[in-house]
């Protein structure tokens, strides 16, 4: 009970959920119990996040904006993590975060104007980052026929973005470090 993380995610497409459920699997290696919640399936109840000594949470984006449940979620608990110093990580799969170079401006952009936005301070205990995405034009893809006609769209300015592939740019030992840096302050 008292070593008990949340991790609550908004994906569209699979790529967050992915990177929630590694955030579960090595927080349960360390010795923590999980509860991972995908915001978009659970309608009714959200959990009270002062039951847990840490909170995850992430979001994908899609023209420029994390999913509303994400969004959503964050804000409704910005006067708890702000008044209690609740131990927070967030972060993001986005298309253009998937070039390093090209990531701290993404996460100005995404992340912390979104926290000035909402009003939540940035003190110790809130770490974020924005992890690169996915995307698949591939022959299996589960993007509907719009998100497909969009992706191919922006293939045409987008080296990235490759028509007829999958093109996965999340870096694993980025987001392991994301995770491991979140333990060591749980601990
Ligand atoms: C239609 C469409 C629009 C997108 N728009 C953006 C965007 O504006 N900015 C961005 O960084 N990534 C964009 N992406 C890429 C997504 O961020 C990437 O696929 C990510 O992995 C999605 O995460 P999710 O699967 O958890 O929703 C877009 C992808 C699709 C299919």
């Amino acid at each position: 009970m008292s070593k008990q993380v949340l991790i609550a995610y908004g994906t569209r497409f699979g790529s967050t959920e992915e990177i929630s459920i590694k955030f579960q699997q090595i927080l349960e290696e360390n010795g923590f119990a999980v509860e991972l919640i995908d915001l978009k399936a659970k309608k009714k109840g959200k959990p009270n996040i002062t039951n847990y000594i840490g909170v995850l949470i992430g979001s994908g984006i899609r023209i420029t904006r994390w999913t509303k449940e994400a969004k959503n979620f964050l804000k409704n608990n910005i006067k708890t993590i702000n008044e209690n110093k609740i131990l927070v990580g967030i972060y993001l799969s986005s298309g253009e975060a998937s070039d390093p170079d090209k990531r701290p401006a993404i996460i100005e952009k995404y992340l912390v104007k979104v926290f000035e936005e909402l009003g939540l301070n940035l003190g110790d205990n809130v770490l974020y980052d924005a992890f690169g995405g996915v995307f698949d034009l591939s022959k299996t893809t589960n993007l509907s026929w719009i998100n497909r006609k969009m992706l191919n769209t922006a293939a045409d300015e987008d080296p990235n973005i490759v028509r007829n592939e999958r093109r996965d740019y999340r870096d694993w030992d980025q987001i392991n470090k994301f995770i491991e840096d979140f333990i060591r302050k749980l601990e």
